[in-house]
Formats: C-alpha cells, sequence, structure tokens
C-alpha cells in the first residue's frame, strides 16, 4: 500500500491536517488509519471548549499568553505559547467555516465560557460537547473529499525506518489479521493521549500511547512525560469503570468545591478558589481526601439557576440524573482522574519529530506549549494550530519515496500462535493498578524506583509472549502503554524540581 500522506489518528489534529493536504493537493492520494471506529477518539468527548482570544476589548493575546505561562509553570516555550495563541482565531474561524457550531449569545456574539487559570472568558463551546461537534463537522468535510481515503479499524503497529528515516508504517488490519507495509511520502502522527496506561481516566479505550511507544523504538525523542495532567472533577462512581468528566467550565459557570463537611475548601490552598489552574485544584482535593480520609469531596451546583445548567450543560445534567442525582438539590461527587499528557514526542515549531519525514500533532505530541500544566481548553487549540503547521511546512515539498530502490520485509507470522484475552487484560489491569498507586498526583522516590523495576519485569515478561505470538490491538497496546508508563517513570525519577503537574515528596509530608 502506498499513500502520499500517511495519518494516523481520526481526532480533531488527524482530520484537519489530512482536510488541508487533500484540499491543497485534489490529485494526491491522503490515507487517514485509525485504530476503532473513525469518530472514536480523544476529541469527540471534549467538553468544555476551545480557548481563544475573540473578544478583544476585555480580552488580549498578551492575556492568554500570560495564562498559559503561569500554568505551565516555568517549563512552557514562551515563542510557541506566543505563536499558538496568536494563530487561534484563524484557527477558529476555519472550524466554523467547516461547519462546527458553537453557542451564542442573544447579541449574536460568541458565548465565552471560563475555566481554571483564564484570567478572562475566552472559552468557545458547542454546550458541553463541543469535541463532538467538531469531530462530527469535520468528519462530514472529510467525507466529501474524494482524495481521503480512512482505513477503520487499521491498527498502527512501528514505523517503516530504513536509514534513520521513516517511510511509513507497518499496519495490521484488525478485520483479517492481516498485517501490511503502508508507505508513505509523509507520515503523521496524530494517535492522541495515553489515558489507559492509568485505567482511572476520562480518556476513552484508544488512549493507550501507541504514537509514542513507536516512536520511542524507533529512537525518536521524547519529553516531559512525568507531566501527566490528572483532572480535578470525574464524576465519582462505585457502579462504574467508565469516568465520566464534570467538566472544569461548570466551576466556571459559578459551582462550588466542597470536602464532606461543607467547607468550601479551594482558598484555604490558592486565591482563584475554584478557578485555580488545574494542577492546583487536584494536589488540593488529593490533600483533603489524604486528610480527611475521604473517597471523594463535592461540586456544589445547587445554587445555580438548573434551568440555565441544563442549558449549558445537558449532557452532565442528564448524567447525574441518570444516576440518580439531582444537581439543583445534591452535591456531584468528584475524585481527580488522569485527563491528559502535557509531553510526548518532541517536535519543533512546524511539528517535526527528530526523525526524518515523521512528523507528530495533537496530543501525542510535545510543542512546547503546555510546559509543566496546560491551561484549560488549549489542547484542540494546540491540535489544530500543529496541524496547520504541518499542512504549511509539507505543502509544497516533494514527496519521498523509497520504493525503486528499497523493498521493506514482510511482517512474519508463520507458525505464530494466538495469545489468550485473559493473559494481556490481567496484565493491563496490573499495569494499571501500579501506575495509580505509584505514579500519581503525589509521587517518590522510592515507590517510583520501586514499580520502575516492576514494570521492567513486566515488559520482559510481555516482550517474551510479542514475539511468540501473533499480532494483536490489544497485546500490541498493552506492550506501548507498558513503554509509555516506564518514559513516564523514568522522567519523574530524573526530575528534581517540583513544576505545574508534577509533585514528588519524598519525605511523606505534603507541604
Ligand atoms: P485523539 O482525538 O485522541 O485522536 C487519536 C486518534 O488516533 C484516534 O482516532 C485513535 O483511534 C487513533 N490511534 C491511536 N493509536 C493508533 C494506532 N496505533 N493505529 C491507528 N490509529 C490510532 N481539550 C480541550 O482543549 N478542550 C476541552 O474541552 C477538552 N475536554 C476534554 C474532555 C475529555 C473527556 C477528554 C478525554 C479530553 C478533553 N480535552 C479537551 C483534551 C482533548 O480532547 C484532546 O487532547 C484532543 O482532542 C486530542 O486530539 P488528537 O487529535 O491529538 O487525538
Ligand atoms: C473540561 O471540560 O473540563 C476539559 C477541558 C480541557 O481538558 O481542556
Amino acid at each position: 500500500m502506498r499513500a502520499d500522506y500517511l495519518i494516523i489518528g481520526s481526532g480533531v489534529a488527524g482530520l484537519t491536517l489530512a482536510l488541508k493536504i487533500a484540499n491543497y493537493y485534489p490529485g494526491r492520494k491522503v490515507v487517514i488509519i485509525t485504530k476503532s471506529e473513525k469518530g472514536e477518539s480523544n476529541t469527540k468527548y471534549a467538553q468544555g471548549g476551545v480557548a481563544v482570544v475573540i473578544n478583544e476589548i476585555e480580552d488580549s493575546f498578551d492575556k492568554h499568553i500570560q495564562d498559559t505561562l503561569i500554568a505551565g509553570d516555568g517549563i512552557c516555550d514562551p515563542e510557541i505559547v506566543e505563536m499558538v495563541i496568536s494563530e487561534g482565531p484563524r484557527r477558529f474561524r476555519e472550524l466554523v467555516l467547516w461547519g462546527a457550531k458553537f453557542d451564542k449569545n442573544p447579541d449574536g456574539g460568541f458565548d465565552l465560557g471560563k475555566e481554571g487559570g483564564h484570567s478572562e472568558n475566552r472559552v468557545v463551546h458547542h454546550k458541553d460537547q463541543t469535541g463532538f461537534e467538531i469531530e462530527r463537522a469535520i468528519l462530514k468535510q472529510v467525507g466529501r473529499t474524494k482524495n481521503i481515503t480512512i482505513l477503520e479499524y487499521h491498527f498502527a503497529l512501528d514505523l517503516l525506518m530504513h536509514d534513520k528515516k521513516c517511510y511509513g508504517v507497518y499496519l495490521l488490519n484488525e478485520n483479517d489479521g492481516t498485517i501490511e507495509v503502508c508507505e508513505a511520502g509523509y507520515t503523521i502522527l496524530a494517535t492522541g493521549g495515553i489515558g489507559q496506561v492509568y485505567g482511572h481516566t476520562t480518556n476513552p479505550e484508544i488512549a493507550t500511547g501507541d504514537g509514542i511507544a513507536m516512536t520511542y523504538r524507533a529512537k525518536g525523542r521524547i519529553k516531559d512525560m512525568e507531566f501527566i495532567q490528572f483532572h480535578p472533577t470525574a464524576l465519582y462512581d462505585k457502579t462504574s469503570s467508565d469516568t465520566f468528566l464534570i467538566s472544569e467550565a461548570v466551576r466556571g459557570f459559578g459551582a462550588f468545591l466542597r470536602n464532606s463537611a461543607g467547607h468550601r475548601f479551594m482558598f484555604d490552598y490558592d486565591a482563584r478558589g475554584e478557578l485555580a489552574s488545574r494542577d492546583i485544584v487536584s494536589q488540593s482535593i488529593y490533600k483533603e481526601l489524604k486528610e480527611n480520609q475521604e473517597k471523594c469531596v463535592y461540586l456544589d451546583c445547587t445554587h445555580l439557576n438548573p434551568e440555565d445548567f441544563n442549558r449549558h450543560f445537558p449532557m452532565i445534567y442528564s448524567h447525574c440524573k441518570s444516576l440518580g442525582i439531582d444537581i439543583a438539590k445534591e452535591w456531584i461527587p468528584v475524585i481527580p482522574a488522569q485527563h491528559y499528557l502535557c509531553g510526548g514526542i518532541m517536535v519543533d515549531k512546524n511539528g517535526k519529530t527528530s526523525i526524518e519525514h515523521l512528523f507528530a500533532c495533537g496530543e501525542c505530541s510535545r510543542t512546547g506549549l503546555h510546559g509543566a500544566n496546560r491551561l484549560a481548553s488549549n489542547s484542540l487549540l494546540e491540535a489544530l494550530v500543529f496541524s496547520d503547521r504541518i499542512f504549511k511546512y509539507i505543502a509544497g515539498r516533494s514527496l519521498i519515496s523509497l520504493m525503486l530502490t528499497y523493498e521493506f520485509p514482510a511482517w512474519s507470522t508463520v507458525g505464530k500462535a494466538e495469545i489468550a484475552p485473559d493473559y494481556l487484560k490481567q496484565k493491563k489491569e496490573e499495569l494499571q493498578l501500579l501506575m495509580r498507586e505509584n505514579v500519581g498526583i503525589v509521587r517518590n522516590d522510592a515507590d517510583l524506583i520501586a514499580v520502575q523495576k516492576k514494570i521492567v519485569d513486566l515488559q520482559e515478561e510481555v516482550e517474551v509472549k510479542y514475539h511468540k505470538h501473533k499480532v494483536t490491538t490489544p497485546l500490541c497496546e498493552l506492550r506501548n502503554m507498558i513503554q509509555v508508563a516506564l518514559l513516564i517513570i523514568d522522567e519523574s525519577v530524573h526530575r528534581s524540581k517540583n513544576c505545574g503537574g508534577f509533585l514528588k515528596v519524598n519525605d511523606c509530608l505534603i507541604s
């Protein structure tokens, strides 16, 4: 198989890049491969919205830049921050032109929400289902674009590397188990996040860090993996293993965080109260829970107008209702959950990785925008800006091809047995528990080093299985998640200074 442009992932990053390059070159072949149904992605679940400066009277690029730098706690790349934020309004207008609908005020202007760490209202949104609406609109455009092919249920196994350059991927067709060589003029990773490494996460099942693990195996540079973002307010629901998010926009709308005694504790930790940045709110909840030996804290919406609440957050309202929680009368139980990876595949300002012909955008990439803690609703923005940067960089460059001079070896499956699904499930759960218990909101070196050894042992065991068995998506995902876990642990051990979402306490006392 050959693609002129091969994009791995059908979230906002991959789809918007595909659209742009396909429209620029109607005669060239753009292939998107995606391991699940085409709409399934972290993007689909985005609630709060896209942070963008469109009210230039009260807001400014400078304010958004400052908020991003403060949230990132000294680790952001200021040049990238300025670039992303100042390109934001143009990228937002493109979304609108592609047909994505954003909520408006009665005066016809866009309704701007507020979230933690933002000094102004600047989050454009579609109720509490912004990602679903964006994904819907772009997929519709992609469906109309003749030179884009989407291969659903196709899993990228590894990069095709020759002479330290990337020429595509090995591709598992999940429908029939066959493995193909897919060569490409340019390969772009848009494989999203890593939430499943922790299990307790707002991310869907697809978020297993495949692009990061593939790049690492190909000796590409990975950075800032210790900066895991925990969202403060995932619904605490003992009856379900799925983790439903209660958007930060709910706090922006006026909800209070209370402990079980009813105390509005956030002001004990930060003058911004419930609207402190996400790292601070999650760490504060962690401390409250430890001190009070409680399982959850509460979001109190009882003082808010229920009709207004329902109009802004219909999905959250009805989800709570389905669990018997009437938000007008009862507090919503919440706890922090893994939500986002600030680090990832290191890229420059054009989305180029350290491997030639390989690009990355979206959550799998580390651009320098987020530093040690992402500002709320800056992720969709980053994906939009970097997919555009990659488009502008590769458009006008000649396509790379090795086909006439080198043939990649076929992937051998001869004589290999099927692996038992129960084994994979058990090992995945083992990994997730180890990560939750030892590499969470607060870490310490002794636990990190002990868990590193356990996960290295697990990696050795799974590598043996991997080489003896037929590859399947769950087997490869487990292998990738183990690799990602080790990258997080390694960078956590090496980081000596706490900042943003990274908190290591070696004397068991949390100040
Ligand atoms: P994704 O949207 O995750 O897409 C990744 C794609 O890659 C998927 O199609 C997946 O199937 C595919 N893929 C992965 N590995 C492989 C493989 N090996 N082979 C083939 N295909 C593969 N951010 C904001 O800015 N604002 C918000 O309001 C917001 N709310 C959020 C709410 C929730 C519940 C979650 C989970 C995240 C939220 N985020 C938000 C974060 C944001 O949604 C994501 O960071 C962003 O959508 C990532 O987009 P992406 O295109 O990089 O990856
Ligand atoms: C949310 O709606 O709280 C998520 C926003 C984000 O992840 O940026």
